[in-house]
């Protein structure tokens, strides 16, 4: 969700009403992934490198996820939407993980979509965290060194129930992951779009789910096995 501050400057405002209008913007692109059958929605809310920037953007960062919480919980229930968290939330302030936990506790039955906010979210802190967890569970006997490969590792990741990531979308016109999903994306199709995210609405987001309708997806195999719909040597039924 890049651009916020540039929208802001852009129109000689303070950085934080970019925040607000950032966030404005999230219940339109949650409600169109909803409207797309779209499972699975992960916005990248605040990064572990965020902590770097000023302590009043910070405090104005977590007072909008504060009162975002509070405010849409209504709406996440009316549309049956389950919320989940990747980062290590438990070093956020207290009154947003109380929130959180609200919302999670109250969000978890529903099965249908799923909202996923990425909250002191780093990849490679997940990666670091995901080989200490591995290493406790081979340490106690719950896990067995010969075993691993990626789908036991992956289960350590914060995303263990979680699907990869089909489609990632980038605002604002940067080209680069800034530390997120980092092994989840080996083969997600990547969106680069110029627009910054306050102006990001549902049109565009649809513009984001067509180009990837688009794209050819291969996981290391040739166009021509990809294609081939079905496999010459079975036969073919009900005729
Ligand atoms: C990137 O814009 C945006 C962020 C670092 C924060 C996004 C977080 C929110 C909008 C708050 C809460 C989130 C939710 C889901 C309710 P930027 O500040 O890096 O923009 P710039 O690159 O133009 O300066």
């Amino acid at each position: 969700m890049d651009g916020n501050g540039r929208w802001a400057v852009n129109r000689g405002l303070p950085r934080i009403e970019g925040h607000r209008r950032g966030v404005q913007n999230v219940r339109g692109i949650v409600e169109c992934a909803g409207d797309l059958g779209i499972q699975y929605l992960t916005l990248y809310a605040f990064s572990v490198e965020n902590w770097q920037r000023p302590d009043t953007e910070i405090n104005a960062l977590m007072n909008l996820l504060n009162r975002f919480l509070k405010s849409e919980i209504s709406t996440l229930l009316k549309n049956q939407v389950c919320l989940k968290t990747i980062g290590r939330t438990d070093r956020l302030p207290e009154k947003v993980r109380h929130a959180l936990h609200e919302v999670i506790d109250q969000t978890s039955h529903f099965s249908g979509q799923t909202l996923v906010l990425a909250l002191n979210y780093g990849a490679r802190d997940e990666a670091i965290d995901a080989v200490k967890n591995y290493t406790e569970a081979v340490q106690s006997g719950q896990a067995n060194l010969d075993e691993l490969d990626w789908s036991t590792f992956a289960g350590h990741l914060y995303t263990a129930d979680l699907p990869d990531p089909d489609l990632i979308i980038r605002t604002s016109g940067e080209t680069r992951l800034s530390n997120f999903l980092l092994l989840q994306s080996a083969y997600a199709e990547m969106f680069f779009t110029p627009i910054l995210w306050p102006d990001f609405g549902p049109g565009e987001f649809r513009e984001a789910v067509d180009f990837y309708w688009k794209r050819e997806r291969r996981f290391g195999k040739t166009g021509d096995q990809v294609q081939r719909k079905t496999p010459t040597s079975e036969p073919v039924l009900n005729q």
